[in-house]
């Protein structure tokens, strides 16, 4: 199976997680899309959506399902999502498409975090990924200086602006054995907004597609 079709495979097989009658927390990235291609032949049943980014908004909305603010849902059931890596302990890598703060916020509304990603993306430990961390504009020097302390090779993506105005620099080199301190010492830095580490936010269950099937990581 190529890539695409194990995408595909986890984007249907993340419809079962679907509560009838909820609104859903949606991601971003290509195997999301997959997953709302899914959603939207059940919109009838859903509530509607929570977005993680404006490509998934446009999205949804072209395939006739309403996008809710964030703002006024005080809780969702189930937010799916894709990742740049995740380790066997559900913790990931996320924001290869730059969407991780609204990505992470969603995340946090949310009661599960239903991780979809094909099996190229399951790692012992994480950091081969290049960690995406998004900073406000006048502190991109400085959290990059911190970033080299800590041992990583910070690259700025240059040309990327998120959706909430800031820029994103991408960490090569970090091997990462403990994601919930490093999420937590990254995060406090002055204009850092948000590191890609999800370790607060970790995934609940993560669909793998494989070339045998889904496996389901718990
Ligand atoms: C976007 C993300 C995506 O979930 C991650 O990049 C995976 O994307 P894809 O499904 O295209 O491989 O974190 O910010």
């Amino acid at each position: 199976m190529t890539q695409d079709e194990l995408k595909a495979l986890v984007g249907r097989a993340a419809i079962d997680y679907v509560v009838p009658g909820t609104v859903v927390g949606v991601g971003t990235g290509s195997t999301v899309n997959c997953f709302i291609d899914e959603l939207a032949r059940i919109k009838d049943r859903i509530a509607g959506a929570v977005s993680s980014s404006v490509k998934s908004t446009e999205r949804l909305q072209a395939l006739g399902i309403p996008v809710l603010d964030a703002n006024e849902v005080e809780r969702l059931p189930v937010y799916i999502d894709g990742a740049d890596e995740i380790d066997h302990g559900g913790y990931m890598i996320k924001g290869g498409g730059a969407a991780l703060t609204r990505e992470k916020i969603v995340a946090d509304i949310a009661e599960r975090f239903i991780c979809i990603a094909d099996e190229s993306k399951l790692v012992q430990t994480l950091g081969r990924f290049p960690l995406p961390v998004e900073v406000i504009p006048m502190a991109r020097a400085q959290v990059a200086r911190r970033l080299a302390a800590l041992g990583g090779e910070p690259v700025w993506r240059e040309g990327v602006v998120t959706d909430n105005g800031n820029v994103i620099l991408d960490v090569r080199g970090l091997s990462i054995t403990d994601p919930a301190a490093l999420e937590a010492e990254i995060n406090q830095w002055p204009g850092v907004v948000t590191c890609g580490i999800f370790a607060r936010n970790k995934a609940s269950v993560c669909l793998l597609g494989t070339a045998q099937g889904v496996r389901t990581l718990t």
